[in-house]
């Protein structure tokens, strides 16, 4: 009889049931950790004084005077947020075809690194290096007669730019613009400037999303771009091995970390490229994944504490060092609580 069950021996062989049964265990074998230091705060930043403007399609985020940006600059910090990204909203007069306004050592965006910088000098202050909300047409770029935007003589413009984020106190430059060759050319620029300790961020598996909507509301460059599209130089959501060729050439040219954007929908190109290249590994939880959140929150539909976390969490578990998000600060005042 005993000799039976022997044979048999237990079953099931393993209980994969039995670490999960208490808090303890789960703990104990929990892979990853979602902390307020994995996070970047994006911020749109607004002329003038005491504003603050809501942006219908993105519940809950705003845009802000400088005064405004240095309370919540002080906020962040103090709930263990390591950086903000600034996006400034530019006024309509001041866009031009050669986006001279993006390189204006008092323009906005410069003026907000400073004002971040006096107020919490502990944050790390990311700037986007783009051209769109500069030009009348909402491009990323210097365009030609057909419209088509011309690499190179885009490439000059950015270059001024990211010296004039970098020469405003910018600890990282973040081109998003997806020009060939900007990387190496910016990090050349601002290695003979002198800036040899401003790191670089490189957008370089920027995907034409159409996730970006809501972006282009709040940045105002929606209006601008009408029936526009970015296909020319941002990369075709169908394609996986053009995001590694991208990755691998941005690391040649002296990017420090590299960004994923959008994120949720692209977390395959994520793991991939944190596994080939071991390179500080960034996601953009872009507009378009933060509305339809939610929006999903505000029905009702989802839990907005837990299912929060969990996108973050998921991220992270793709492989991201850290998640630029307009969920940062919620997130970071709920791992707070
Ligand atoms: C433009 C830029 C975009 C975003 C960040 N920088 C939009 C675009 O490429 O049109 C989108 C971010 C978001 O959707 O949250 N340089």
């Amino acid at each position: 009889m005993t000799g039976k069950t022997l044979n048999r021996g237990p079953f099931p062989a393993t209980r994969m049931r039995r670490m999960r049964r208490q808090d303890f265990s789960r703990r104990l074998m929990r892979e990853t950790i979602l902390t307020p230091s994995d996070l970047i705060y994006p911020m749109f930043v607004l002329e003038g004084k005491g504003q603050r403007e809501s942006i219908a399609s993105m519940p809950g985020v705003e845009r802000v005077s400088l005064d405004l940006l240095q309370q919540e600059a002080k906020h962040l910090s103090s709930l263990g947020v390591p950086a903000i990204a600034i996006f400034p909203v530019t006024e309509q007069d001041k866009k031009t075809l050669d986006a001279k306004e993006a390189y204006n050592p008092n323009g906005l965006a410069q003026r907000a690194i400073k004002a971040i910088k006096d107020a919490a000098p502990e944050m790390g202050v990311i700037t986007d290096v783009a051209l769109d909300p500069f030009t009348t047409h909402g491009q990323d770029g210097i365009i030609d007669a057909e419209g088509y935007v011309l690499n190179d003589r885009t490439v000059e413009t950015l270059i001024k730019q990211a010296q004039s984020h970098a020469e405003a106190g910018a600890d990282v430059v973040a081109p998003s613009d997806m020009m060939d060759g900007r990387i190496g050319a910016i990090r050349q620029q601002l290695e003979a400037a002198g800036h040899i300790n401003v790191c670089i961020l490189a957008y370089s598996a920027k995907y034409a999303s159409s996730y970006y909507g809501p972006f282009r509301d709040a940045v105002g460059s929606a209006s601008n771009l009408k029936g526009g599209n970015k296909f020319t130089y941002q990369m075709d959501p169908a394609n996986r091995q053009e995001a590694l060729h991208e990755v691998a050439l941005d690391l040649q040219e002296g990017a420090d970390m590299i960004m994923i954007k959008p994120g949720m929908p692209y977390l395959d190109i994520v793991r991939e490229v944190k596994d080939q290249f071991g390179a500080p590994t960034f996601v953009y939880q872009v507009s378009g994944e933060y509305a339809m959140h939610m929006a999903a929150f505000q029905n009702g539909w989802l839990d907005q504490e837990a299912v929060t976390l969990e996108s973050l969490n998921c991220i992270k578990r793709a492989g991201a060092d850290g998640i630029l998000t307009y969920f940062a600060k919620y997130a970071a005042e709920r791992l707070n609580s």
